[in-house]
Order: structure tokens, then C-alpha cells, then sequence
């Protein structure tokens, strides 16, 4: 399978019109791909909602969560989903706004399913920060940010809940600046937060809006709406009580000054777009996504700056460009059992290059394998519907039937394949045992979910431990594998907890692992590639490791590709 796909195994559906190569440009420069991290309940749910409205893709707030639990209450997802009432599904809604095509890539809420998030943002472009402008940074979106930044997407950040009591604006810049070394850009600055929060002043125009509080039914049409002064206009004296007005007077020129001192390049021509790019500076925005305060600022500013689909680089560092004739495609993630009466399992691939087609042949870069793409379908709003072309920087759900795994490369054209996606580091760890006599059914069913990426699995250097050691971010993960064992292969299964927090990849290999000697507070384990990797309880037992062990073992990597 060295040689190019033959051009005439590629498919051309003879109802879509033919894109050249100017028109496959033009329209890979109408998307605008992204990810919101958050930690849960700072409001994604109500953000994305709120988006939707604006892109016309739903009548009314609510329609989201209301077919969430449709959802839940029709029964066509797992029963765990069901039960704890929350989502596992991970995929892309798309909705257009002002002539451009949005692909909001979802992320599951729960924490533990925070792999499949981080996998989610191998296939994002761009990512919004999503902060409880109360709370700060969170947990969760600390861990998803290192992830953002080994990604290097450029990071917008969205300070939500300003209709509440909350941290100062600036308080919120030095978190980032503190802890992740981020440099802020307000590009709006909130007048006032809680009940004196009344509009925002936009930078890049000069512009103050003040926002109408509007009723909750109007608002939940969309129906927020503000009207804009120019700074220095005399209104705004009577508009706005007088010592808000003098405070928000002084912060903005406070942030005037500020942008100088750190350096920060200004917005438009000014605003360095090569750093927020980079991810080493995040445009930064204050609002109310549940009162819709500030949101389709955002998103008008956001369309304006955000990354369009760029190169991918193939694993031989070749750039592969979005516009180029030929189509490639990533898979970042699998899904199973979405609808428990078709037992149906979903691919998701990202469009890298090229053109993607309905019913057109790509080769599977691991496989070799040739496969048409039956069934493609897109997710408009929370509703299915069947799709018939892509460009770079869609999200594509294809029907699988055991031909992907995460991370594959699918093309046309000549032979390429994508970096894999890492594991992510897991943090719980089990054996997980099968009813004696289910042994063959057992493998079986652990071969089929190690292959989609469902669970890492870990094998202990101990030779009377047998058991294979399932190794995941969240608890939730254990039980879906279980949930499905049970359900797909009709095997019992028990887990056995293991006392271990932390996985390292020993880089030094097992030629390090055995001149280490033996290691007090870690398991050695195998992991489904053959490499060696230690299981410590806690950072302490990883950082009293004995210096000599350390040196041999060489370095002790979080992440591993595979
Ligand atoms: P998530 O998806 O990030 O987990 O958060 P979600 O949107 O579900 O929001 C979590 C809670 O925060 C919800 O309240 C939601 O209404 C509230 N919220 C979201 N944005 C804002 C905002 O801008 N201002 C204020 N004051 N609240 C906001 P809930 O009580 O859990 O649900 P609900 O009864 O309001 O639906």
C-alpha cells in the first residue's frame, strides 16, 4: 500500500458541484474551528446555547439541555449516561454566522471523561477558556490549559457569570499571567459585575455598550440587545451611576498603561496575532452568557481573530495544506452504542485537506485498507443530519464498523499519516478480573476497546499478576469499559483497585527500568506497546525516588505517543 490511491477509486458525487482549487481555499478560509474548556458548571452549556441562537441553529435558550434529557429520557444512550444524567458524547456543532461556518467542537462536561476532551482538542483549531468569573481558574481547566499549550492553539478567554459577584477583572489577568505564564488582552472591560454589571467597553472600537436587561422570555429569544456610545460621550454620565463610571474610567486607562508594561501589542494591526497563535497571549473577554451580556461581542471579535484551518504536519514533517487536492482526515475519537437499538458505532474524523465526499474511497494510513465513507453525517444543532461534503476544519461522524482507531490517518493520494495523538496520562488504576470460563470472550472484548482507544491498558512486570491493569483519567471510564463488557461480549468482570495516582513513562527504557534496581513505592508496568512504564502513588513517592534510580530510569514522561 506504498503507492498512491488510483484517482479513479476516488468518488465524485455527481450532485455536488466541482470545488477548484480557488474555491477550496475560499472555503476551508470560511471556518472557524474550536474548543471550549471549562471546568463544569461555568457555564458551557449555557454559552453554546447561546451561540446557537445567534447562528439561527435553534429557536430558543433551553433547547439544548431540553434535548438533552429528550435524550436521556428516549433511552438511546448508554445506561450509565442515562443514570447519571450527563453527557459522554463528544462531537461538533455546527452552526453559520455572518457568512462563516462555525464548528464548535464539544467537550464531555464530566471530568472523567477528560481524555476524550483532550483528544477533542486534537482536532481544534482554536480554544476558548471558559472562566466563573467568581471562581477563577479551576482544576479542570488548569489540566485541559496543558493541554491547550502542548497543542500550542491560540487561547481565547471568556469570563462568564459577571452578572454575579465577582473577582476583579485584574485579579483574573494575574491568575493567568501567575500560572500559566499567559499574557491577557482584554479586549472587552466590564462596567461594574453582579447587579451593577451594565455593559462592557469594547477597545478595538473605542465603543461602549450598555446592555438592556431585558425580560427572560425576550432573552431567551435572543432578544438581549445594547446600544453603543462612543467614551466619551456626555450620556453616559446619566446612563451609568457616577462612581462606576469614574471607576471603569480609571481601569481603562489602567489597562491603556498596563498593555504597555507588558508588553502587549494592541489589538487589530496592533494586536500581536502571531503570540495569541502561539498561545502565549489570550484575547480576553468579560460577560454574562446566561443574561447574554457580551456574547455576540465575543463572537463577532472572536470570528474576526480566530485561527482559520492551517498545514498539518504529517509525521515525516511534511505540512500538509488545507487547500491542497488531495483529502486526508483525522480520527480523534470513537463512540459506541450511541443508539442502543442499531448498536451503531460512530468515527469522528477532522478534515485536514482536501475535499471530503459522501461515499468516497480513502485508504486507512495504518491499515493499508481501502474504505468507502457510507453514512457521513454531522451534527447540526444536536440533530443528526447526513452531510455530503466537508472541507478542512469539519468534524465528519462516519458509520464504523471496526475499520478506525483513535488517531488514524485516512487519505486519498499518496501515502501520509498524522503524528498519533498521546495517551494522556491516566490517574486510576485496577485489575480488572473476568468469571473463570469467560477468559477467551474476556480478551477478546479487551482487545476490541484497547483498539478504539476506550481505555488504556497496562500489563504488571510481575509474573503471578496476569490480569491486565486498566488505567484511565475518571472513574466513569472503568465503568463504561465494564457497562460494555458486559453488554457487547456478555462477560462478567470485577475491578480491583490499585493504590497508584500517577503514571511516568521511563524514557531510559527497560535497560534503564533494570539497572534502577529495585524501586520502593512504584510498579513496574508494560504498556500496550511493550514500554516500560512506573505507577507511583503520589507526587511525594515520585519525588523521593533515589537519584541514582532516577538517572537510570532517564526521563519520567507524563504523556507518550504511541
Ligand atoms: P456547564 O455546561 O459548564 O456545566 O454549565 P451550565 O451552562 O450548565 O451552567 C451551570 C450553571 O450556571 C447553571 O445554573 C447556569 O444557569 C448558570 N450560569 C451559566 N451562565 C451564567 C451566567 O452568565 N450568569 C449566571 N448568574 N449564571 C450562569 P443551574 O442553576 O445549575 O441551572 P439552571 O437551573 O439555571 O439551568
Amino acid at each position: 500500500s506504498s503507492e498512491a490511491l488510483a484517482p479513479d477509486a476516488v468518488h465524485h458525487s455527481p450532485t455536488l458541484p466541482v470545488f477548484d482549487a480557488a474555491r477550496l481555499a475560499a472555503e476551508v478560509l470560511k471556518r472557524r474551528n474550536w474548543a471550549i474548556i471549562s471546568h463544569p458548571d461555568a457555564g458551557k452549556t449555557t454559552l453554546t446555547e447561546k451561540l446557537l441562537l445567534y447562528g439561527g441553529a435553534i429557536q430558543e435558550a433551553g433547547d439544548v439541555k431540553a434535548r438533552r434529557s429528550a435524550r436521556h429520557a428516549t433511552s438511546d444512550w448508554m445506561e450509565i449516561e442515562k443514570e447519571r444524567g450527563i453527557s459522554i458524547s463528544s462531537t461538533a456543532l455546527t452552526f453559520p454566522y455572518d457568512g462563516f461556518q462555525m464548528n464548535l467542537l464539544d467537550t464531555p462536561g464530566h471530568q472523567d471523561f477528560s481524555e476524550d476532551t483532550y483528544r477533542t482538542l486534537a482536532a481544534a483549531d482554536n480554544a476558548v477558556m471558559l472562566v466563573d468569573g467568581a471562581k477563577g481558574l479551576e482544576p479542570q481547566t488548569r489540566k485541559l490549559f496543558e493541554v491547550v499549550r502542548m497543542r500550542q492553539l491560540p487561547i481565547f478567554t471568556f469570563v462568564n457569570k459577571m452578572d454575579r459577584p465577582a473577582l476583579e477583572p485584574l485579579e483574573i489577568i494575574d491568575q493567568l499571567e501567575r500560572e500559566f505564564g499567559l499574557k491577557s488582552y482584554p479586549v472587552n472591560w466590564p462596567i461594574g459585575s453582579g447587579d451593577r454589571f451594565v455593559g462592557v467597553y469594547h477597545r478595538p472600537t473605542k465603543r461602549v455598550h450598555l446592555f438592556e436587561r431585558a425580560a427572560r422570555s425576550a432573552r431567551a429569544r435572543g432578544g438581549t440587545r445594547s446600544t453603543e456610545y462612543a467614551l466619551d460621550d456626555p450620556a453616559l454620565a446619566e446612563l451609568v451611576e457616577a462612581d462606576l463610571w469614574a471607576q471603569t474610567r480609571e481601569e481603562i486607562e489602567l489597562i491603556e498603561e498596563l498593555g504597555e508594561e507588558l508588553d502587549m501589542a494592541r489589538l487589530g494591526e496592533e494586536l500581536d496575532m502571531a503570540r495569541v497563535r502561539s498561545g502565549q497571549l489570550t484575547p480576553m473577554f468579560f460577560g454574562s452568557a446566561m443574561s447574554n451580556f457580551g456574547v455576540q461581542l465575543f463572537l463577532e471579535t472572536f470570528i474576526g481573530l480566530a485561527s482559520p484551518p492551517g498545514a498539518h504536519r504529517t509525521r515525516d514533517e511534511r505540512a500538509v495544506e488545507p487547500a491542497s487536492e488531495h483529502f486526508s482526515g483525522l480520527v480523534f475519537k470513537l463512540q459506541a452504542n450511541m443508539d442502543a437499538r442499531h448498536r451503531d458505532k460512530v468515527a469522528f474524523i477532522r478534515v485536514c485537506s482536501g475535499r471530503f465526499e459522501k461515499g468516497m474511497k480513502v485508504r486507512v494510513a495504518r491499515t493499508g485498507r481501502t474504505v468507502a465513507l457510507a453514512r457521513p453525517q454531522r451534527m447540526f444543532a444536536q440533530e443528526r443530519e447526513t452531510v455530503l461534503d466537508g472541507v478542512a476544519g469539519d468534524v465528519i461522524g462516519l458509520n464504523n464498523p471496526g475499520a478506525f482507531a483513535i488517531g488514524d490517518t485516512l487519505h486519498t493520494g499518496p501515502p501520509l499519516a498524522f503524528p498519533a495523538i498521546p495517551c494522556f496520562s491516566p490517574e486510576l488504576f485496577a485489575y480488572l478480573r473476568c468469571t473463570p470460563g469467560q477468559k477467551k470472550a474476556f480478551l477478546k472484548g479487551l482487545e476490541g476497546l484497547l483498539g478504539e482507544g476506550a481505555v488504556q491498558v497496562l500489563h504488571s512486570t510481575d509474573d503471578f499478576q496476569t490480569d491486565p491493569i486498566l488505567a484511565a483519567v475518571g472513574a466513569l471510564q472503568f465503568e463504561v469499559v465494564q457497562a460494555r463488557m458486559k453488554s457487547e461480549y456478555g462477560v462478567d468482570t470485577t475491578l480491583d483497585p490499585l493504590p497508584y495516582s500517577l503514571a511516568r513513562w521511563a524514557m531510559g527504557g527497560w535497560e534503564g527500568v533494570a539497572s534502577a534496581g529495585r524501586l520502593f513505592n512504584a510498579l513496574a508496568a508494560r504498556d500496550q506497546w511493550g514500554r516500560p512504564v512506573l505507577l507511583f502513588r503520589n507526587e511525594y513517592a515520585l519525588s523521593s525516588l533515589a537519584p541514582e534510580a532516577a538517572a537510570a530510569l532517564g526521563e519520567l514522561a507524563p504523556y507518550a505517543l504511541p
